[in-house]
């Protein structure tokens, strides 16, 4: 393990990222006790005093619901610095005003990370820098490979911290405890099990002022190239012998590298769609295509829908569907795994219930198990219960996670160089098959289900 980092350096610090997730979890960090001393420096483009930017640093802090001593030193602390990441000679300046050993956040576009690696090429870091990077990662498969070649030049792998705060989410860690820690669901955990697998992540937020990021990425590559896929890994995943980095990571790395899309045909195997005016909870949201700094003819999905294999021996014929789409009717992001009918009912137990079905929910979390049993009435007829429980989220929100993985240098919860160009790799034949208009771009009124008949 590296160096304790002495100095965090937020690029991009004038940004939404750091304003709204960033900076609240590192207040949720440092309160908790587990941030250690810490220097914090904002670099961002724009002018800013370094007393207008404490204030910003308290107020994220507070609304992360931070309010203690730890934290409140901190922001009181903080610099900014306006400098051009992309110049060699700013960066310079920035780390001459490092105390102990960085840790670089690149909070900004693929675009001007890839330039700011560049320039980092010319100037010397110190020993031990860490480097995170926010996803998504590089554009598209040639430009994360790219990157990581690049990276690998600057600093050792480790030391590289690919961010994907669904990793840092309580209840996509909880997958490792239901799986791993309860004989009960690990026996069972494969395709003589188990119908189907479903990832879902509908969200009624719309674009929300975010035209300049999402309209060139979508829901494919905002959502399911990055979070579901590793998502669809930890549930896919052979159990790992430990879960310190190398041992996780590998895991991960492993399930991803067997994915393909289902029958290897992406027009068949994927859909999209994009919102149409409507309402959601009584707000009015007008037209994915009018909404300011979107370009109509990108054809951006703000929907879609694609199923996977996972092509070894526990999961083979088994589909993994993930989902994941924005101004829904409703707010629903589990994983629900569908299990295959019993080889045999007794004859004169009736009813059809279903199957059973093991639900994990994210945010509010819980879990929850749906069971035929012979319930009240007549007992020889099936109902169907849930067994469910519910749970308070973690100590630290995602980001807290995430940032505590930086600045303890431990790369655990970060992802290996190997596992995004793998995401990439995976979503390829997908976004070739939508760029020849082989699947075509459906719409769903916002507040919808989504397209009526999927
Ligand atoms: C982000 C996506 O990475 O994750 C957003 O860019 C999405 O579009 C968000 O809304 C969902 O994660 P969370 O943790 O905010 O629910």
């Amino acid at each position: 393990m590296a160096d304790r980092i002495g100095t965090l350096v937020i690029f991009g610090a004038g940004g939404d990222l750091a304003k709204r997730l960033l900076l609240p979890g590192l207040g949720q960090l440092l309160d908790s006790g587990r941030g250690g001393e810490l220097h914090l420096l904002g670099v961002g483009q724009d002018p800013m005093t370094a007393e207008s930017w404490r204030i910003r640093v308290a107020a994220s802090f507070a609304a992360g619901g931070a309010s203690g001593e730890r934290s409140e030193a901190v922001a009181a602390a903080s610099d900014y610095l306006q400098a051009d990441v992309t110049d060699p000679l700013d960066l310079q300046r920035v780390l001459d005003a490092c105390t102990g050993t960085p840790a670089l956040y690149f909070a900004l576009p693929p675009r001007v990370t890839i330039a700011a690696c560049a320039a980092m090429q010319k100037v010397r870091l110190p020993a031990g820098t860490v480097l995170g990077l926010e996803k998504p990662f590089g554009t598209d498969l040639r430009s994360a490979k790219a990157l990581n070649r690049q990276l690998v030049t600057l600093v050792p792998e480790e030391n590289i911290h690919r961010v994907d705060h669904f990793l840092g989410k309580s209840t996509v860690l909880n997958l490792l405890g239901l799986r791993f820690a309860n004989r009960l669901f690990e026996q069972v955990w494969n395709s003589d099990n188990v119908e189907s697998v479903e990832v879902t992540f509908d969200e009624q937020l719309a674009l929300e002022g975010r035209a300049g990021y999402y309209d060139k990425a979508g829901a494919l590559i905002d959502m399911v190239q990055s979070h579901l896929l590793l998502v669809m890994a930890l549930v896919a995943m052979e159990p790992p012998s430990s879960l310190d980095a190398d041992d996780l990571r590998g895991a991960i790395a492993q399930s991803l590298r067997a994915t393909r899309v289902w029958g290897g045909d992406a027009t068949a195997a994927s859909r999209r769609a994009r919102y149409t005016a409507g309402t959601i909870d009584g707000r009015a949201v007008p037209s994915y295509a009018k909404e300011d700094g979107v370009d109509p003819a990108l054809q951006t999905e703000t929907l879609t829908e694609v199923t996977f294999a996972v092509e070894n021996w526990r999961w083979a014929g088994v589909p993994f569907t993930l989902r994941s789409g924005k101004a829904l009717a409703d707010h629903r992001r589990e994983i629900v795994v569908t299990f295959k009918e019993v080889p045999h009912r007794p004859t004169g137990l009736t009813g059809q219930p279903g199957p059973s079905r093991l639900r994990i929910v994210l945010d509010p979390d819980g879990i929850e198990l749906d069971l035929n049993i012979n319930g009240e009435g007549n007992p020889f007829t099936l109902d169907r219960v849930t067994l469910g429980v519910d749970f308070a989220a973690g100590e630290l929100g995602p980001y807290g996670e995430v940032l505590h993985g930086i600045l303890s240098a431990d790369p655990t919860l970060s992802l290996r160089a190997d596992a995004v160009e793998e995401c990439w790799r995976i979503v390829s034949p997908i976004l070739a098959a939508w760029k020849k208009d082989a699947v075509p771009l459906e719409g769903y009124r916002a507040g919808s289900a989504g397209p009526a008949h999927w």
